[in-house]
């Protein structure tokens, strides 16, 4: 039965699109309470903390950057090359119970910070 099996596709489509029920998964609110301090308000960077600026990176790059940090990364067939980049562990952000999505959390920075994507 075609109907049933596109009907199963939109269970399986909803479900996705509502998991991940954490403690808080807003990127915004996520960034503000444990970001902030080390990559600014404004995404400027702070030298105080060795936050380097996360305002002049393409989508891409950000998520990419995240899903390392998170240790996640696997597209280039696992090790990702060069792990000073490792100074701050986002694992340890999500253990206090924030749900980083790196993608949503790519484009929160972007969205918000990039002077690029700003001046439309
Ligand atoms: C204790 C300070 C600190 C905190 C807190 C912190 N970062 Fe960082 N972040 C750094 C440092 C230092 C680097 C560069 C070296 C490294 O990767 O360890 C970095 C690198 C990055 C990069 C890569 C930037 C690049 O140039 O490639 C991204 C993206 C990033 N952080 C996102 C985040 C997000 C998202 C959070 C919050 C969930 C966060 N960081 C919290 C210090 C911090």
């Amino acid at each position: 039965m075609r109907n049933s099996s596109f009907i199963k596709i939109c269970a399986l489509a909803a479900l996705v699109a509502t998991n991940g029920f954490a403690i808080e998964s807003n990127q915004a609110k996520i960034y503000e309470a444990q970001c902030v301090k080390c990559h600014g308000t404004h995404g400027e960077g702070n030298p105080a903390k060795k936050g380097p600026a996360v305002n002049n990176k393409s989508i891409g790059d950000l998520q990419i950057a995240i899903m390392d940090l998170q240790g996640n990364m696997s597209i280039n067939g696992g090790g990702s090359g060069d792990h000073d980049k490792m100074e701050h562990n986002l694992k340890s952000i999500e253990k206090k119970g924030y749900a980083i999505s790196s993608f949503e959390m790519a484009q929160f920075m972007y969205n918000s910070f990039n002077l690029k994507a700003k001046k439309k």
